[in-house]
């Protein structure tokens, strides 16, 4: 028989790709991709397709594009000098640069000036995550990251990087009063990363997103100053997700690890922010870095060469930043009040069919527990619901998208039309009460829900494990109060 390592070299040099295109051209689309292709060959319009598919899946905020249009016709946006179109600085134009600082220190409450130094400028925070990884790792490293969570970092951390997630699952069981659903724990970081280190992985990161994709929550300042010293006592790099750092929409304090005095180890705590959330701008592509590790700052610059951003675009952001007047009175108060009369809108209508959702904060999107319609507790059932809302037009993200280690827990983004909400829920009454054959879920009580139990603690290993692999030991339900 043939050796399959030199068939698979064979088909590899048939194709003209290397060894690592081969790999990259291997890897399949993650489940949110794939929703998104679909969406964009059909996609909603009110007026000229009124049946295409409406898109609940994407974190996008549709809600304030009135007052950026606006903003973006004042003359001071109009301006081009020469340097503008010249290669500027790698890093960023210095300008912006400085501009970045100003508003971070202000808005992420920095206790001292941030320094324009330490500022990378790249095409969005995927190219932060691409970036970074890279530098920190070998192929092979991992980076401990609680579950669920934004699945896009698994591609964008193996890219260029070819690190390795290693999860930290969490469960919506509350297992003492005073902890909440998903809540994350040192001692469940600590337990993942043994378990890692057993499988002679090198872990190397710690990645948290704050506020939370896809649970809409926010870490308390002291389980952040906890996870800090964890990852200092391990020696891990500590890559902080703020870019929903101002889309939290109630009173919930949110902290910034910006804000802290002093931090245990700021050679290796890197925080990124970006424009495609807070300002609903994601297809302008700009993402930041700070990070005041002068050696990852040299590496990181040396990629950055790939993505760097438009000098015009630079200084149209400029404007916008520094514009405290604007956004202070205009721009973040009326994008706060529309994202919670979404979100109010979203959640009522879900109660009205019988889904909970986890109490949320911060964020785009609710994250909804539709168990209660899957056929049984597994991720073929979920991906079959999710199927199913597809060919009912209605593009929402599951649960195995974000490696939730529960199957039946969805994402709904809110930041649209209260037009578009509606039809959503119309989408999902049609769907879920009147096409499924399930009897449907008593709505009287909408304070309870099910929760599947583990029937035994998942013996199953946590490192690299397939989502669907230890979902098996969820079968028992058992009524739980709610979020
Ligand atoms: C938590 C999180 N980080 C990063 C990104 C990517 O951001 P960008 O558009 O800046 O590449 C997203 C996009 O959905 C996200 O949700």
């Amino acid at each position: 028989m043939a050796d399959p390592s030199s068939c698979e070299e064979a088909a590899v040099a048939e194709r003209g790709l290397s060894a690592r295109g081969a790999r990259i051209a291997g890897r399949g689309q993650g489940l949110l991709d794939e929703g998104f292709a679909l969406y964009v060959g059909d996609p909603f319009d009110g007026d000229r397709n009124p049946q295409g598919i409406l898109n609940f899946g994407t974190s996008e905020n549709k809600l304030c594009f009135d007052l950026i249009q606006e903003r973006l016709t004042k003359p001071d946006m109009y301006y081009l000098e020469p340097h503008l179109l010249q290669y500027s600085d790698t890093q960023g134009v210095k300008s912006f640069r400085e501009e970045i600082a100003r508003f971070l220190t202000e808005y992420a409450n920095a206790p001292t000036a941030l320094d324009p130094e330490n500022v990378i400028v790249m095409n969005g925070c995927c190219a932060v995550f691409a970036t970074l990884s890279a530098v920190l790792c070998d192929p092979g490293d991992g980076y401990l990251i609680p579950t669920p969570y934004y699945g896009g970092i698994n591609s964008k951390t193996w890219l260029y990087g070819e690190m390795q997630p290693v999860h930290v699952p969490l469960f919506s069981e509350v297992s003492n009063e005073g902890s909440r659903p998903f809540q994350l724990t040192i001692e469940k970081l600590e337990t993942a990363l043994h378990r890692a280190q057993e499988q002679d992985i090198r872990v190397r990161a710690l990645i948290l997103i704050n506020p939370h994709n896809p649970l809409g929550d926010i870490y308390p300042a002291q389980l952040l100053k906890e996870c800090l010293e964890f990852a200092h006592r391990y020696k891990l790099h500590v890559i902080m997700d703020e870019i929903y750092m101002l889309s939290v929409y109630d009173d919930t304090t949110f902290t910034s690890i910006l804000s802290f005095d002093s931090l245990p180890d700021p050679n290796r705590t890197h925080f990124m922010w970006g424009f495609s959330k807070d300002f609903g701008m994601c297809g302008i592509r700009v993402g930041v870095l700070y990070t005041r590790n002068h050696e990852i700052r040299k590496a990181v610059n040396q990629l950055a060469m790939f993505h760097g951003c438009p000098g015009p675009v630079q200084h149209v952001l400029s404007q916008f930043l520094s514009d405290r007047e604007w956004l202070n009175n205009v721009f973040f108060p009326t994008n706060k009040r529309r994202l919670k009369e979404a979100q109010n809108t979203l959640v009522d209508g879900l109660a009205e069919l019988g889904i909970p959702v986890l109490k949320s904060s911060g964020g785009l999107y609710v994250w909804a527990d539709f168990r209660k319609f899957l056929k049984s507790q597994t991720f073929e059932a979920e991906i079959d619901l999710w199927w199913k809302l597809l060919d009912e037009k209605l593009l929402i993200s599951p649960g195995k998208a974000f490696c939730c280690y529960e199957p039946g827990w969805f994402r709904l983004v809110f930041s649209d039309s209260i037009d578009k909400i509606c039809l959503c829920i119309k989408r999902l009454q049609q769907m879920l009460h009147n096409k499924m054959d399930n009897s449907i879920p008593d709505c009287s009580s909408p304070t309870e829900f099910e929760v599947a139990e583990t029937v035994d603690e998942p013996s199953a290993n946590y490192v690299n494990t397939a989502v669907d692999e230890v979902s098996e030991g969820y079968s028992n339900l058992k009524k739980i109060a709610v979020f």
